[in-house]
């Protein structure tokens, strides 16, 4: 297992900053730019191709990163689909899936624009919509699930862990609730995967939509869909063309199998490449230390911030995990931001994070959002903590 201060020196740009914001992308460790790089000096072809020998190699190194990937989720290497990101991994089920007239779907006031836009998108073509109002602490209580859920609802969309406040829901539970009403299971992972363990067989889902640039430590425009198999053939291919077919006869086509139906056009191939080495640098690291270290200065980020006076802190240090989301009373999120990063070099997020009904919630406007990875240290929160302090002063004086 690579220790905290072994990955710390992964990752040059911890040299110049102190950084807390990987729940927007996560940094990247050099043995995955390495990967990246190798695929360009090496063997730069495209995959599924070409008949010379590094059109071939870059296709297996594909297909090896979606094995590794298929391994960490415990899923088939066919239930992966490659996406650039989690928005598109859920656009993909949102416009692939077949709705009746008077169908609707459950989803909760949570989500990131990506689990929200997608289905509100939907409401033109006459799907309802039913958006779950989450309690005081940002969790999507059981009867709550119950209550909404019905005979026409076809799909229950839910964050595993709220990319605003960091709360985390209670998915093995909405799993039975969704499956019992014979409907649909989609779990937005895009904060989970990589911090916490995620196995498709306890999860259960129908789908799962993950970034690799998150939790993976995998590079931007890398993402992928969890497609369960017994479904697979629920869902219709949206991106059609080259690399989705097997044959055209005259003005007919005859469509490729699962995952490669859904894979049109030449894939993001050093970024999948690098999200295979992303997967293999996790496992050296090990899933299970990653969710303690994090867990660990999750909580120490909330108890020093609560003993300052004037922080408003949003939802429940026990039901969170590596988000914190804050604000200094009376202070502006963003100004709290550039202050941190112009006088500390501290970088966090300031504003709705996507999920402007989340943060409005919490009657917030916008919040600060302190997000930390296993590159992060206890130096940096106590770093974090001192400056909060200080601009909680002068403010108030
Ligand atoms: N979804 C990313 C975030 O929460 C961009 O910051």
């Amino acid at each position: 297992m690579k220790s905290v201060k072994q990955v710390r020196s992964d990752f040059p740009i911890l040299n110049d900053l102190i950084y807390l914001d990987s729940a927007s992308t996560s940094l990247t460790p050099k043995q995955v730019v390495e990967a990246m790089n190798e695929y360009y000096f090496k063997y730069n072809a495209n995959i599924g191709r070409g008949a010379y020998r590094i059109a071939i190699k870059s296709s297996n190194k594909v297909e090896e990163s979606r094995k590794k990937i298929a391994k960490f989720i415990n899923a088939k290497e066919e239930e992966i689909i490659f996406t650039k990101n989690t928005t598109e991994a859920i656009n993909i089920v949102a416009n692939g899936l077949s709705f009746k007239k008077g169908d609707n779907i459950c989803i909760s006031n949570m989500e990131h624009h990506s689990n929200l836009i997608p289905w509100l998108n939907l409401k033109q073509t006459g799907l309802e919509v039913n958006i779950i109002k989450a309690n005081s602490e940002g969790i999507v209580e059981k009867e709550d699930i119950e209550d909404n859920i019905n005979d026409k609802t076809k799909l229950v969309a839910i964050t595993h862990i709220s990319n605003s406040i960091g709360s985390i829901q209670d998915i093995g539970a909405i799993e039975k609730i969704v499956h019992e009403n014979n409907s649909l299971f989609l779990v937005d992972g895009a904060q989970s995967l990589g911090h916490v363990k995620m196995d498709s067989k306890n999860v259960n889902a129908d789908f799962m939509a993950f970034p690799g640039h998150k939790g993976l430590l995998g590079p931007v425009g890398t993402g992928f869909l969890y497609l369960k198999e017994d479904i697979a053939n629920e869902l219709k291919p949206t991106n059609l063309g080259g690399g989705t077919i097997t044959n055209v006869n005259g003005e007919d086509f005859t469509l490729e199998k699962v995952p490669q139906k859904f894979e049109g056009g030449t894939q993001n191939i050093s970024g999948i490449i690098g999200l295979g080495s992303a997967v293999d640098y996790i496992n050296n690291i090990k899933i299970s230390n990653i969710e303690k270290h994090c867990s660990c200065l999750t909580k120490n980020i909330w108890d020093k911030l609560s003993n300052i006076e004037g922080l408003i802190l949003y939802g429940n240090k026990k039901n969170t995990h590596s988000i914190v989301s804050f604000n200094i009373d009376r202070i502006n999120s963003y100004d709290v931001a550039k202050i941190l990063d112009e006088t500390g070099n501290i970088c966090v997020r300031s504003g709705f994070h996507c999920a402007i009904p989340g943060v409005k919630h919490f009657n917030a406007n916008s919040t600060v959002r302190a997000s930390v990875h296993y590159y992060n240290n206890m130096s940096d929160i106590e770093k974090l903590v001192n400056s909060i302090e200080e601009i909680a002063k002068v403010f108030s004086s």
